[in-house]
C-alpha cells in the first residue's frame, strides 16, 4: 500500500479496508509510515470519523502491533476497571483490593499522569517502596495472592498506541471518539481480561465535556469489547466537579485508605462501590456485600497484601509538602461552584502533576478541599489548602483557580458532581 493514497481516501471520507488499517498501523509502529504522513491521517480521522468496522481494524491492528497476556491459567476470574480519566479520581486504589477481595483477579495495568489528569501509578508511587514495574510472573503470582496487581503496562502491550497517543496530544486529535476508543480498548484487549467496566467521564474535567459525545464514546468501546469477546459494560459519571476532597498524589492515597477503613467522601464511596457491584457481576457474583467488605476490613486486608507484595509499607508515613496556603471564603453564603479543570490545572501547577512525560511529580503537592458545593459557609472559613514543596509555585496555581469556584446565596442553583448516569 501507499500510505498517501490511504490518507486521500480518509481525506475524502471514504472507508479503509482491514488490511490497508492492518499494514498502515503496523507500518507506522516499525517506522515505515512518518509521523507528519500519521499526523495527516489522524486528522483525516479526526475531521471524517470512522465506521463500525474501521474502528474494530484499528483497534485490533493495534492489540497486533505488540504481547497479549493470557490469564487463562488463573483460578480466579479476573475483571478489570477502566475511566477516561477526571480531577481527584483515585477510585483505582480502594475498588481493585476490594473487587479483589471477594476472590475475583484484579490486574489493573496503569498509566502515569499527563497534564491535569493524575495517573494511578503516580499516585501509588508516594507510597514508600512501592515499585509499579512488575514482571508478568510476578503479576500472576500476586493475583493468585494478593488478587489485585496495580502495576505499569510495559511497552509490550499495544505499542502502537503510545506512538500514536505522543502524535494525537501534539497535533490537537486527541478529542476523538474513533481515536480514544482504539487506544483505551486496544490496551484492554491485550490486557486479557475476560471482563471490563467503563468509568467514561463527561463534564468540564472529562475528555469528552458532551454527555452525548461521552455516551457514545461508551458505546463505543462497549462494542469494541464485546467483538473482542470482553464482556464489558460502561457507566457515565460526572466530572463537572472534582472526585473526593483529595486532588494530588499522598493526599489522595490518605482518602483512599480512609475509604477502606469505612470512611471518605461519599461521592468516592458511591462510586466505588458502583464499579464493584458492576465488577463482580460480571465475573458472576450478584450477592457480594460490597458496602460490608469496607466496613469490616476485609478490603482493607487486601490493600495491605497488595502494597506489601509491590515492596511498600502500607504502615509508612506518606510525604507531607513543606509549603501550605489556606484559601478562605471571602463572604458568608452557599458554596455554588467548584470546577474539576481550574482545580486539576492548580494542583499540576503546585506539582502534582507533569508537562512532558519525562517529568518528576511532588508527591506531597495538590490540594485539600474543605468544602463541596452545596455546603454552607461563613467569612474567613478555610475553603481548601494548596500543598507544594516549592512556595513560588502558589502564584500560577492561584491564577488557575480565578473563577472556579464562587460562593452564592442560599436558594442559588448548587453545581453537582452526581449522579451518575448509567
Ligand atoms: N486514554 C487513552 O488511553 N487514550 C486516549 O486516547 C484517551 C484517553
Amino acid at each position: 500500500f501507499d500510505v498517501v493514497d490511504l490518507i486521500r481516501t480518509k481525506r475524502d471520507k471514504g472507508a479503509l479496508t482491514t488490511e490497508q488499517i492492518g499494514w498502515m498501523v503496523d507500518a507506522y509502529t516499525r517506522g515505515y509510515v512518518a509521523d507528519e504522513q500519521m499526523s495527516a491521517m489522524t486528522m483525516a480521522i479526526f475531521l471524517n470519523g470512522m465506521t463500525r468496522e474501521e474502528v474494530r481494524d484499528m483497534t485490533l491492528a493495534m492489540v497486533a502491533t505488540g504481547t497479549r497476556l493470557d490469564f487463562s491459567g488463573l483460578s480466579k476470574k479476573t475483571t478489570d476497571k477502566h475511566s477516561t480519566g477526571g480531577v481527584g479520581d483515585k477510585i483505582t486504589l480502594p475498588l481493585a483490593p476490594l473487587v479483589a477481595s471477594f476472590g475475583v483477579a484484579v490486574p489493573q495495568l496503569s498509566g502515569r499522569g499527563l497534564g491535569h489528569t493524575g495517573g494511578t501509578l503516580d499516585k501509588l508511587e508516594s507510597i514508600p517502596g512501592w515499585r509499579a514495574n512488575v514482571s508478568v510472573d510476578e503479576m500472576m503470582a500476586q493475583l493468585e495472592s494478593a488478587g489485585a496487581v496495580v502495576c505499569a503496562a510495559g511497552s509490550g502491550l499495544a505499542p502502537a498506541d503510545g506512538k500514536l497517543y505522543a502524535l494525537r496530544d501534539i497535533t490537537g486529535t486527541v478529542e476523538c471518539i474513533p481515536l480514544i476508543a482504539s487506544s483505551i480498548m486496544s490496551k484492554k484487549i491485550a490486557e486479557g481480561t475476560a471482563a471490563l467496566v467503563l468509568d467514561v467521564k463527561f463534564g468540564s474535567g472529562a475528555f469528552l465535556k458532551d454527555t452525548e459525545q461521552s455516551r457514545e464514546l461508551a458505546k463505543v468501546m462497549v462494542r469494541l469489547g464485546e467483538d473482542a469477546g470482553v464482556a464489558t459494560r460502561a457507566v457515565l459519571t460526572n466530572m463537572n466537579v472534582p472526585l473526593g476532597l483529595a486532588i494530588g498524589n499522598a493526599n489522595e492515597v490518605r482518602e483512599s485508605v480512609e475509604v477502606l477503613a469505612g470512611g471518605g467522601p461519599a461521592d468516592v464511596v458511591e462510586l466505588t462501590v458502583t464499579l464493584a457491584r458492576h465488577m463482580l457481576e460480571l465475573a458472576g457474583i450478584t450477592d457480594a456485600d460490597v458496602e460490608g467488605a469496607l466496613t469490616n476490613g476485609q478490603a482493607m486486608d487486601t490493600w495491605r497484601a497488595m502494597i506489601t507484595a509491590q515492596g511498600g509499607d502500607p504502615d509508612a508515613a506518606l510525604p507531607v509538602a513543606s509549603e501550605h496556603h489556606v484559601v478562605t471564603a471571602e463572604r458568608d453564603g452557599v458554596l455554588v461552584e467548584q470546577h474539576a479543570l481550574p482545580f486539576g490545572i492548580a494542583a499540576w501547577r503546585l506539582g502534582a502533576g507533569r508537562a512532558r512525560k519525562e517529568d518528576p511529580v511532588d508527591h506531597a503537592a495538590g490540594i485539600d478541599l474543605h468544602v463541596k458545593p452545596g455546603d454552607a459557609v461563613t467569612a474567613g472559613q478555610p475553603l481548601f489548602t494548596m500543598h507544594t514543596n516549592e512556595p513560588a509555585r502558589f502564584e500560577r496555581a492561584l491564577e488557575a483557580l480565578q473563577g472556579g469556584y464562587r460562593i452564592g446565596d442560599a436558594g442559588e442553583a448548587v453545581q453537582t458532581g452526581g449522579p451518575l448516569v448509567a
